[in-house]
Parts: C-alpha cells; structure tokens; sequence
C-alpha cells in the first residue's frame, strides 16, 4: 500500500464513520420505557408499616407522583410533590424490591422525611446534580399540604460520593415567601470553573427567579412580568385530556456557556432568557431579559445539553429539540425537531429532564392533567400512570465540562484506526 493509498483510505475510513454517526442521528433513536407505575409504593422500615401508614393516613395511595428526576452513576433519583396528604416520602431512590417491584427509597433515609421537622424535607420538587462534582443540590419548599407546620424555604447540598450534607441554606422569608412559595426547578451556573450560584424558579404566587449565591451563602430574587402567562391562563389539552393551567415561570435552563438561563411561564408560549451577569451582579432584570421566540406548545421542564435545548411539548405529547444556533435568533417561531419517532406508549405530560454521565436524556411523564382532575386510574394494573423514558442522544449535560473525557475519547479513536490499519497491512503483506 502506498502512502497515497493509506491517506485515501484513512480518508474514506473517516468519512464513513462520520456519514454512519450523522445517519443514526438524523433517523433518530427509540425511546424507552425503563419504569412504569400504576401506583407508587415505597421501601418501608418495618412489615406492617404501609398497612400501618395506609390506615393512619399518613400513606395515601393516589395522592403520591413522581415529578422530578436526576439521575447520577447508575442511580436514579425521583421526587414525590407533597401537594397532597398522604405522601410519606418526598425525596427517594429507584429501587428494585425483594420481589422485584420498583419501589421508592426514601433519599437520603426515613428521618429526612419527617413532616414538621424544619430540618428534614417538607416538599422537594426538584433537584440538580453536579456531574463534575457528584453534588445534589435540592431544594425544599419548607412545607407539606395536611401538615401544621411552616418552615422555611431551603436549599440543602448533598455529597453523594461521602453520604453528608455540605450546606444548608435557609431562605428569608422576605426572599422565599414561606406561605405562598413553589420552588419548582433549579439549574447551577459555574463561574471561574467553580459552582457558584443556584437559579431557582419559583412557581408561586409572587413568580421569582430565586438566585443562590454558594460563595457568599446569601440570597436574593428577581420578580419580573415576562415571568407571568401572557394571557393570564392557558387550556392545555394534554393526550385529549384538558384543564386551564395559570401556572407562571415553571421550566428553567442554563446555557451550556453559562451566559443565559432560559425560562418560560408553564400557561404561557413565549420562551424568553436573561443573562447571567445579571442575575450574578444583581443587574437591571427588565432592561436586560429577552424574548427568544414562539413555542407551538406549552413546557414544563426543560434543559440544555452542550448541543441543544430539550422540552416537553405538553400539548403534542412529544419531546423536541432546539439547536444552540436557532436560538440565538429572536422573536422567531421555533423549529422544534420531535427528538424521535413516536413511541408505542403514551407521553402524557413530559415533566422533567436530565442527562447523564453517557449522554442519555432522561425524562418523567406523569399524566398530571390527570392528577389534577382526579381522573387517573389507580385500581387498574394494565394502566400506567407514570413512566421514567430514557433515550440517548450521545450528548452530554450543560454541567459538563470534564474536557479530558473528550480528549480520551480522541485517543480511542486514533488507536482504533491504527490498530484496523496494522491489521490491514498484515493481510496485504
Ligand atoms: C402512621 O403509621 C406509620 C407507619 O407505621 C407511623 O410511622 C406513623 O408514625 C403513624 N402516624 C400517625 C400520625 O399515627
Ligand atoms: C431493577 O431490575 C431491572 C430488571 O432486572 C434492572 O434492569 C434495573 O437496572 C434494576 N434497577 C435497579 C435500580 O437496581
Ligand atoms: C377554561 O377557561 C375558559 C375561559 O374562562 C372557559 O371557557 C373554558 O371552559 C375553561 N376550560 C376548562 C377545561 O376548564
Ligand atoms: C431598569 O431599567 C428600566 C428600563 O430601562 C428602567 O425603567 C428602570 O428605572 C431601571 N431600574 C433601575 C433600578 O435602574
Ligand atoms: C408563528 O406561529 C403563530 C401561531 O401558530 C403564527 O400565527 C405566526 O404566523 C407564526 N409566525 C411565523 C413568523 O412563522
């Protein structure tokens, strides 16, 4: 073989790979179901308990959903809103029973659940996870609906990797109202390589985004018009199902860059976002934020990978992607690529995304018009109500920035091309 040929043929080698990497892409990969649940049961402490906890009414059945979901080294980690009574545990793990069920463990123990211990969880909506760090950081509204006590609002860090809290932040009332708060979503902005602040959404009745500053351990918010739905409400018909939602800043998303978090009122289409210096510095929030452009449908959660902005089109039952290039226009309709075919199962009301360590997004779909319209159907086993879907769009998180990963990823490749040509040159020798 000539050195023109071996350049031809790491050239067509090369290019191959690329047209077969590009073709999986655009066809699209399948979606899966990894869990589905008629009903939620939990990993007790003792036998008895649950019949104990059904009787007593500290456990009732179709008060408990799942809504937020983080998933970090194989675990799977969900929340339970406590909207209703009868939820015993808010924070929980995936977990497979004796008799293999999935079931919930509550995260990180029992004890953190106790309703009207301020220093446990009242009602966590969500939670991020620092893949660079293994660090959760979770935010609890301070209380439960059917309990007595009020506490405040927090934000607790989790070191996954020690098992131990690293901070407790409570929030003034002054700065998360402790009646009227909904802290719903929260993304982390790193500034110099470092974690350094928390954006929060509050979806409650003064709509906020809440601003955690790790460093200093303070906090401070931002209330703002575009953070309200438009119209005041919106009919959102869900797979058929409808209900009038007037539900204000919901989903939030940072940048990959870290220049911008995204946010959108759930009863509303307008996509709109605001730099980050502002909200780090304490900046003018109404002469800086933008409108991004139109969704077709309303969003609950959303989130960035390094490549694009992921959202639940509540109203098409679909998951659909926005590249990083066609947001940088303004007051546009957006694109909105449906992420993959549609799949056999139902997607009733995508909620919350993440992404893990191997580029696989993961989401929750929870049926919550049902929820809110008491409709769903507990008693039937053939029937889901919720399911965790994963797919994987060989993308990583906005958090990560692990650039030696990328790199290794270079070296197995060249590797692997040296390794096919020796192997050719054996057989043509
Ligand atoms: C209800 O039952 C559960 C499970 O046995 C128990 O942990 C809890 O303390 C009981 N609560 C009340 C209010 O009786
Ligand atoms: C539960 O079991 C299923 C099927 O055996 C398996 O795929 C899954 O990884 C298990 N989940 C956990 C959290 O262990
Ligand atoms: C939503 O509100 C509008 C205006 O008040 C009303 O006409 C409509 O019937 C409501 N829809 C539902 C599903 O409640
Ligand atoms: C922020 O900007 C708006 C619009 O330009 C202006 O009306 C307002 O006075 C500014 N607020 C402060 C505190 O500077
Ligand atoms: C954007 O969508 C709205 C609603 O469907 C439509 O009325 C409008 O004409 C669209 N605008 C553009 C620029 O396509």
């Amino acid at each position: 073989m000539t050195l023109h040929k071996l350049l031809v043929y790491l050239f067509v080698l090369k290019s191959s790979w690329l047209l077969i990497s590009a073709k999986v892409f655009k066809q699209g990969k399948d979606a899966d179901v990894v869990y589905k649940w008629t009903k939620l049961d939990f990993k007790w402490l003792h036998t008895g308990d649950k019949q104990n906890a059904i009787r007593n009414g500290t456990f009732i059945v179709e008060n408990n959903i799942i809504t937020g979901i983080k998933v970090y080294s194989g675990r799977i980690f969900v929340t339970v809103p406590r909207w209703r009574p009868g939820v015993p545990t808010t924070l929980n793990e995936v977990m497979n029973s004796s008799d293999d069920r999935a079931i919930l463990n509550p995260f990180p123990s029992w004890d953190m659940q106790k309703i009207g211990d301020c220093g446990a969880f009242q009602y966590v909506q969500s939670m991020e996870i620092d893949p660079n760090t293994g660090h959760m950081w979770i935010i609890d509204t301070g209380s439960a609906r059917g309990g007595t006590t009020q506490c405040n609002a927090k934000i607790v860090i989790y070191d996954l990797k020690s098992n131990y809290i690293i901070r407790k932040h409570s929030f003034l009332d002054s700065v998360v109202s402790k009646d009227t708060n909904f802290l719903n979503d929260i993304v982390i902005d790193y500034v110099n390589g470092m974690p350094r602040f928390a954006y929060i959404s509050d979806t409650g009745k003064v709509p906020k985004i809440v601003v955690y500053d790790y460093e200093n351990d303070e906090s401070y918010f931002f209330n703002h018009k575009s953070m309200y739905p438009e119209n005041g409400y919106m009919t959102i018909i869900s797979n058929g199902k409808q209900r009038n939602f007037t539900t204000p800043i919901d989903g939030i998303a940072m940048s990959p860059d870290f220049q911008y978090v995204y946010y959108c009122a759930l009863a509303d289409l307008n996509l709109y976002r605001i730099p980050t210096e502002v909200l780090r510095e304490r900046g003018n929030f109404s002469q800086s934020y933008q409108y991004v452009g139109r969704k077709s449908s309303p969003t609950d959660g959303m989130t960035f990978s390094q490549q694009g902005l992921y959202v639940g089109a509540l109203t098409a039952d679909m998951v659909f992607k926005e590249s990083l290039e066609s947001l940088q226009g303004g007051s546009i309709n957006l694109t909105e690529a449906p992420l993959f075919p549609r799949p056999m199962e139902t997607l009733e009301w995508v909620d919350t995304f993440c992404i893990d360590e191997d580029g696989n997004l993961w989401f929750v779909a929870n049926s919550l018009v049902c929820f809110f319209t008491y409709t769903m159907r507990f008693k039937n086993t053939e029937n889901a109500n919720m399911r965790i879907w994963k797919v994987n769009i060989g993308e990583q998180g906005y958090l990560w920035r692990n650039t030696n990963m990328a790199s290794r990823h270079q070296i197995y490749y060249h590797i692997l091309i040296l390794m096919i040509l020796m192997i050719k040159f054996s057989i043509v020798s």
